[in-house]
C-alpha cells in the first residue's frame, strides 16, 4: 500500500523556524526555501507531506476540523483553545511562559480590576483561582501597551525573554504556567493514519531526547 500523506499545520512566526529545525534533525527533507516562501501551502511530494502555514492562535482550530492531520502549536493555544486534539509530544521548543505583568508598585485595585490579554480563558480561570473578580479586555497582540496608555491594570502574555516587559517599563508579578511547542494530532488521523503518525512521533522524541541529553551535558 502506498503511504498515505499527512498534512501539517505549522505556525507563522517565531515557533517556524525551531519547528522546521527540529523536523530536519528528525530526518525530514524540507527545501531550504521553506523559509523565504510566501505560500501558505507547500507541498514536500519527497516525504509525502503537505504543509499549511497558520497563524499560531489558529494551529489547533485546523487540527481539530481535521484539514490537518497533525500541527504545532504552543500549550498556550491548547489551552486557550481547548479543541479537541490529541496531544502527543512535548517538543520542548521555543520555551517561555505566561504570566501577570504590569506597571510597577501598582496595587491591584479591589473592584474589578481591568485585564488586558490574548487569553481570556485562561487569564479568567486563574483569577477565579484566585478568587479575584477582574474585567477581562480582550487584544490581539502588542498587549503590554494597555497598562502604558490607561486601558488595564494588569495584562496577561506570555514572556519569553522579558525583553518586551522591561522595555516598556513593565515588571512581572506573577508566573501562570511554563509553555512549549506541542505535537498535536486530529483523534480520527491518529486511529487512520498511525501507521506514518507513529514513526513520526518516534523519530521526533528522538530528536528532542536527543537534545535534552546535549542541554545536561552542556
Ligand atoms: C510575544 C508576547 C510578548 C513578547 C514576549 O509577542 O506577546 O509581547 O512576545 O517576548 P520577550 O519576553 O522575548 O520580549 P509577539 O512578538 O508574539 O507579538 P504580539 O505582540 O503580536 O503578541
Amino acid at each position: 500500500m502506498e503511504d498515505q500523506q499527512l498534512t501539517i499545520a505549522m505556525p507563522k512566526g517565531r515557533i517556524f523556524e525551531e519547528a522546521l529545525g527540529l523536523l530536519r534533525k528528525a530526518g525530514y527533507r524540507l527545501p531550504p526555501e521553506f523559509e523565504e516562501s510566501r505560500k501558505l501551502i507547500i507541498e514536500v511530494p519527497e516525504e509525502n507531506m503537505r504543509f499549511i502555514l497558520a497563524k499560531p492562535m489558529d494551529v489547533a482550530t485546523y487540527v481539530e476540523y481535521g484539514v490537518a492531520d497533525i500541527g504545532i502549536a504552543g500549550k498556550d493555544v491548547l489551552l486557550e483553545e481547548e479543541r479537541d486534539v490529541y496531544e502527543l509530544l512535548d517538543l520542548q521548543i521555543s520555551e517561555c511562559y505566561l504570566a501577570v505583568a504590569g506597571i510597577p508598585n501598582t496595587d491591584l485595585q479591589q473592584i474589578a480590576p481591568k485585564i488586558a490579554t490574548k487569553y481570556p480563558k485562561v487569564a479568567s480561570s486563574y483569577f477565579r483561582e484566585q478568587g479575584e473578580q477582574v474585567e477581562m479586555i480582550k487584544l490581539n497582540g502588542s498587549i503590554e501597551l494597555a497598562p502604558l496608555i490607561g486601558l488595564a491594570d494588569r495584562i496577561v502574555d506570555i514572556v519569553s525573554t522579558g525583553r518586551t516587559l522591561k522595555e516598556n517599563g513593565l515588571i512581572e508579578y506573577e508566573k501562570i504556567v511554563d509553555i512549549t511547542s506541542r505535537l498535536i494530532v486530529n483523534p480520527a488521523s491518529y486511529r487512520m493514519k498511525d501507521d506514518v503518525i507513529e514513526p513520526m512521533v518516534a523519530r521526533l522524541s528522538k530528536v528532542v531526547q536527543h537534545g535534552k541529553q546535549e542541554e545536561a551535558r552542556s
